[in-house]
């Protein structure tokens, strides 16, 4: 489904897919800019792992097809093929050997293919890469993309080429992004790269490198380019949304713009979601992801002061367990966490709360285990995504804890927390029964094709009838039944 936030790579399904719209091997339409003449040659890519990377392979689109490239939809067709990865657990990684040795065979019919790897495993592995899959001619990290065409000319020398160093300041801020396999009314726009925070089980931080925020003026045009092209709905991405900081003041850098203060120009995450939210009072706005220590209620007021500002909140626990988040160094405990889901209750009371949540991480006890579901008894997501702790290389709980859950153990509390959700999925499900909202149609629903699909403001995917709705438009919808992954309902006239 399109709301997962961490594509090809779910861990663990909670919700039965009813709508199918899952993002594999990146077609699009698109087109070179005309003032740019053709190289001849094709590029395909294909994506994994999180929204950010989605996002990061328009990216790369847009650099490739400014530097003369076409693209296509049929590997088999391409002189250069992409894979942009996700290192998050070993299976993310697994996925990604596999591919590649399916698509070693078009190397086989098609020769002089260069085949490039991109991403957070290229970043984890840099030149171990060409030494374990022979296939790989480029390895690019995820700020090294401005470097590809070099990096490709290298590699058609029969070379192989790599670029995996990190940057301070890269945000492709004036980059367009050439929108890949779009349905033309909901985008994705990064507002800030990397991460800070060191949980201990992610390797985010060593992939992306350090937290940097996008300036806001590159952010506001694009979503306003975007809204003047038909898109009715922007989703903000960052690792950390509410640590976005930025300032055009050049003496406000690193730390200085941490601690600078409001009179000194710096826009935070809730001015921000302002700014873009008063581009037009039809554009909606989402975000994703809120860090429980991070999150303000500045941005939940801001959230209920415009319409348009999505009622709801991503706000991963991982653990309802305070010895074990301290453990994972995520810096809040049990009780914060819980005063953040009743700030979100009381300021935003109609907003939709989802999770992340990991079972077995080191030590976990099953008293602590415990802890975890009775936190979400408490909160009754709507959404969650829910994993195995899977240890990776590099990491701080790598080198300091012993991965000591026997994994029989952590696929049963999984199991117990995946049934837990579901059943609340439901419970929340239900409760929309009768309601009326209002849907931003996204397309024609897969089962069905007098159906149509689209979203309510809390981020849940409705089925309703086609009539003359299209794309882009907004819809009043009665919700009449459910289940526990989809509601069905009929326009209201
Ligand atoms: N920036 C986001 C999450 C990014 S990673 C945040 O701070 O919440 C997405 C999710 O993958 C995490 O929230 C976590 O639940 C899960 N995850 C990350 N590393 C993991 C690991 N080593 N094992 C299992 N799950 C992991
Ligand atoms: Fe990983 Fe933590 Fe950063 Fe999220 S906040 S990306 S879990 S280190
Ligand atoms: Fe995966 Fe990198 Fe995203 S590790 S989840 S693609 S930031």
């Amino acid at each position: 489904m399109k709301n997962e936030l961490y594509q090809n790579e779910v861990a663990f399904e909670a919700e039965p897919k009813v709508i199918d719209e899952t993002r594999q091997g990146e077609a699009l339409t698109l087109e070179r800019p005309q003032t740019v003449p053709s190289n001849g040659k094709k590029f395909y890519i294909e994506s994994y792992g999180c929204q950010m990377n989605f996002a990061d392979s328009e990216v790369v689109a847009s650099i490739l097809t400014n530097a003369g490239f076409d693209t296509t939809t049929e590997f088999l067709d391409a002189d250069l093929i992409l894979v942009n990865t996700c290192a998050i657990r070993d299976n993310a990684e697994q996925r990604v050997r596999f591919r590649l040795q399916h698509l070693s065979a078009v190397k086989k019919r098609k020769r002089g293919a260069v085949i490039a790897v991109l991403g957070c495993m290229a970043e984890r592995l840099k030149e171990k890469f060409l030494e374990e899959e022979k296939i790989v001619d480029i390895v690019a990290g995820p700020d090294a993309y401005r470097f590809l065409p070099s990096l490709i000319e290298e590699a058609e020398t029969g070379q192989k080429a790599v670029n995996v160093l990190l940057s301070r300041e890269e945000t492709y801020a004036e980059i367009n992004p050439v929108r890949l396999n779009t349905n033309g009314i909901t985008a994705f726009v990064s507002i800030m790269r990397g991460c800070d925070n060191m949980c201990a089980f992610c390797v985010v931080p060593f992939t992306r490198g350090r937290e940097r925020s996008r300036d806001y003026d590159s952010i506001v045009a694009e979503a306003k380019e975007l809204y003047e092209k038909g898109y009715r709905e922007v989703t903000l991405l960052g690792q950390n949304v509410d640590s976005y900081r930025f300032s055009h003041d050049p003496k406000l850098v690193g730390k200085k713009l941490v601690e600078a203060k409001y009179e000194e120009h710096v826009v935070n995450f809730a001015e921000l979601m302002e700014m873009v939210a008063l581009i037009a009072p039809d554009l909606r706005v989402r975000f994703s992801t809120s860090h429980p220590k991070d999150m303000t209620d500045d941005v939940l007021h801001m959230m209920a002061k415009y319409p348009n500002i999505c009622k709801y909140i991503h706000l991963p626990a991982q653990s309802g367990n305070s010895r074990i988040l301290e453990l994972m160094n995520r810096t809040y405990d049990r009780e914060w966490y819980m005063q953040r889901i009743e700030a979100i209750r009381r300021i935003v009371p109609e907003a939709a709360i989802s999770t992340d949540i990991i079972a077995g991480f080191c030590t976990e006890t099953e008293e602590e285990h415990k802890d975890t579901l009775s936190m979400m008894q408490e909160v009754k997501y709507e959404m969650a995504y829910m994993f195995a702790y899977n240890e990776r290389p590099g990491t701080v709980a790598a080198k300091k804890y012993a991965d000591d859950i026997p994994e029989e153990v952590k696929k049963r509390r999984l199991q117990e927390i995946v049934d837990l959700h579901r059943i609340h999925s439901l419970e929340r499900n239900k409760e929309d029964i009768g309601k009326i909202y209002e849907v931003l149609v996204e397309g024609t629903s897969a089962r069905n094709e007098e159906d149509v699909f689209g979203r309510n403001t809390q981020n849940k995917v409705i089925v309703f009838d086609k009539g003359n709705h299209k794309p882009g438009d907004y819809v009043k919808v009665k919700v009449i039944r459910c289940t526990s992954g989809t509601l069905i309902g009929t326009t209201v006239y």
